[in-house]
């Protein structure tokens, strides 16, 4: 269950209480998050909307441990992050997170199946152990037949399908997704949210989500807006109903 009062207990995957973030630049300061709460549990999918600027990339950035809060907790899977630094933080999110963002961040250089391979080369497992968590991983998203393409030898939907092959190729604990659909044509962006949505249903994972597009939404189990610096639960259902037909 995903709540934004605060009133989540230990047993919440994730934990954020607190949180501020401000930005200085220029001599000015911008208050982005100004003491967001938010519960997620395991196996929820959250989708994160507002506009333009509101802070829904820094929420997701603080959450996965890239970026620090000027104020607040992040209490992950029982670890405080928001303690962390370094190279802890950076063991942290390998063992942790899988990151997707919208232009899909892959290597050019590298093939499909090395691209999915790089989260596995920070670990123990052996070569034919990565060898086989790539092909699984690669299977999962449907690409098995394109191991070896280079990205630009990929449509934008595969290319995004290849990214989520190694962001879930760790096995992480939860997955931040950055507008994934964004620089998708509608058909490729209704695959890959096929695609996420296979990924919390059939294989349990959390997946916390940005998006502008109210389509995209609606496939989480919950919609959260960005409100001056806190979430607030989106009236349901979502849009508005017009003559009797709900319209987004
Ligand atoms: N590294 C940064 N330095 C200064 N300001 C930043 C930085 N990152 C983001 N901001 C500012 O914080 C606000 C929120 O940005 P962001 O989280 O990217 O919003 P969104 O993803 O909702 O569009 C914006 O006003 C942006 O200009
Ligand atoms: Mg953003």
């Amino acid at each position: 269950m995903v709540r934004v009062d605060g009133s989540g207990d230990s047993n919440s995957l994730i934990r954020v209480r607190g949180l501020d973030k401000t930005y200085q630049r220029g001599g000015g300061e911008t208050r982005v998050l100004q003491g967001l709460n938010l519960d997620v549990d395991k196996g929820d999918f959250v989708a994160f909307m507002g506009p333009s600027g509101s802070g829904k990339t820094t929420l997701l950035n603080l959450i996965g441990g890239l970026d620090v809060p000027t104020r607040g907790n992040i209490i992950v899977a029982g670890d405080e992050i928001t303690h962390m630094s370094g190279h802890k933080l950076t063991e942290w999110r390998a063992r942790h997170v899988g990151f997707v963002f919208q232009m899909y961040n892959l290597i050019p250089v590298l093939t499909a199946f090395q691209n999915v391979e790089l989260p596995l080369l920070l670990t123990r497992l052996s070569k034919a152990q990565r060898r086989k968590h790539v092909e699984t991983a690669l299977g999962v998203v449907g690409l098995t037949d394109r191991m070896s393409h280079y990205p630009r030898q990929l449509s934008g939907g595969q290319e995004q399908r290849v990214a989520i092959a190694r962001a879930i190729v760790a096995d992480p604990t939860f997955l931040l997704c950055d507008e994934p659909t964004g620089d998708l044509d509608r058909q490729s962006a209704d695959e890959i949210m096929a695609l996420i949505e296979q990924l919390v249903k059939q294989y349990g994972k959390t997946v916390l989500m940005v998006t502008h597009d109210p389509v995209v939404a609606r496939r989480a189990g919950t919609t959260l807006h960005l409100d001056k610096g806190v979430l607030v639960e989106s009236a349901e259902p979502q849009g508005v109903v017009v003559g009797g037909r709900r319209e987004i």
